[in-house]
């Protein structure tokens, strides 16, 4: 027996392991239950008293020599062979994806830096309005349209027939947050309120039932027509470059008179007509004018002592035309093969 144990003594410290695979088998072999070392350790029994003691030590130095090097083979081969053969330490490393902002944010942040450098502050106010803030107090007559079921999201209505500036609704236009404003601030305003809004219309490319728009307001002494038509000159030319043309066309908004829309000249085509501009050069953007008086006179502002303007833009639509995106849906879908593509804007 002894020379069995010096046998295996020699071959274990010859024995050359190279993978996980031999040293599994190398484990079998020699030191699982059914392995060499077991069998000697049963057969120990048999041994004579007189050569217990000295075979007993060998069996010992035996056992322990093969499971020292079992420990170290594994060691070595959970540094060397499990990194170097199985993760190929050449290959590029994952790609962090960095994320972007989505592009109605993007714009909606430049609308507000553009403003603020001439001293707007930003208003907020709650997108389920009543219609004393939405229409009443903006002087939209009892029965004007824009009040009706067609484009009005009713959360509660006092009477199904005639409107009630009671009536719970969700805002059409953030003229709402304006209305706040006045009410709770003495002139000079200058303000604009970013914010979503919601109108009852048939989702298709042009149109959507919810939107974002950026509405704006000065009130002060003196403040007039010309001082409108400078302020969205100087925004038109930061939004769309030192280029850019403005016109504005005559038009009808119950809170303003004058009212006008405004058009920068198309820069896809730089004026000389192009599918996105429909063949005109212009480009319509917002809507604006003088405050009504009566708009004035509802917030307690004293219209014979003040005057101001106001403006109200739709952001998807200036995003549209910025970034020439074709259809108003991929603003809500979050696909983000769409969103990837701003990744490079600010
Ligand atoms: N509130 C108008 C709209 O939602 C936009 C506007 C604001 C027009 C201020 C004139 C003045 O369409």
């Amino acid at each position: 027996m002894l020379q069995t144990i010096n046998n295996l003594l020699q071959e274990i410290s010859v024995l050359l392991i190279k993978n996980s695979e031999e040293l599994e088998s190398y484990r079998l072999k020699y030191l699982s239950k059914k392995g060499m070392i077991s069998a000697l350790f049963d057969d120990f029994r048999n041994v004579p008293g007189t050569e217990k003691k000295e075979v007993g030590q060998k069996l010992n130095e035996l056992k322990q020599e093969a499971l020292e090097k079992y420990n170290s083979v594994k060691s070595s081969l959970l540094n060397t062979e499990d990194i170097s053969s199985e993760v190929d330490l050449s290959r590029p490393s994952f790609p962090y994806s960095t994320g972007s902002r989505h592009p109605i944010s993007i714009v909606r942040n430049q609308i507000i830096d553009i403003f603020s450098r001439i001293g707007f502050t930003v208003s907020e106010g709650p997108e389920i309005e009543d219609d004393d803030h939405v229409f009443t107090k903006l002087n939209f007559a009892p029965e004007h349209p824009a009040r009706d079921m067609q484009d009005t999201f009713y959360i509660s209505r006092i009477s199904s027939e005639d409107s009630n500036p009671e009536d719970i609704l969700l805002r059409t236009h953030t003229s709402s947050v304006q209305v706040r404003v006045m009410q709770n601030q003495k002139p000079p305003i200058r303000t604009i309120s970013p914010g979503r809004v919601f109108r009852n219309e048939a989702i298709s490319a042009r149109a959507h039932c919810i939107f974002h728009q950026v509405e704006g307001l000065y009130i002060d002494e003196n403040v007039s027509f010309a001082d409108l038509k400078q302020t969205l000159l100087f925004f038109a030319r930061e939004m769309f470059g030192e280029e850019t043309e403005i016109r504005l066309r005559p038009s009808y908004f119950p809170f303003t008179e004058p009212s006008a829309e405004m058009d920068v000249s198309c820069k896809i085509c730089g004026g000389g007509g192009c599918n996105v501009c429909k063949h005109t050069g212009w480009l319509e953007i917002l809507g604006c004018g003088m405050v009504h008086p009566n708009v004035l006179e509802s917030c307690n502002i004293d219209s014979n002592k003040y005057t101001g303007f106001a403006f109200g833009m739709g952001i998807e639509r200036l995003t549209m035309l910025k970034y020439q995106v074709n259809d108003l849906r991929l603003y809500f879908e979050n696909d983000m093969r769409f969103l990837d593509q701003f990744k490079t804007a600010f």
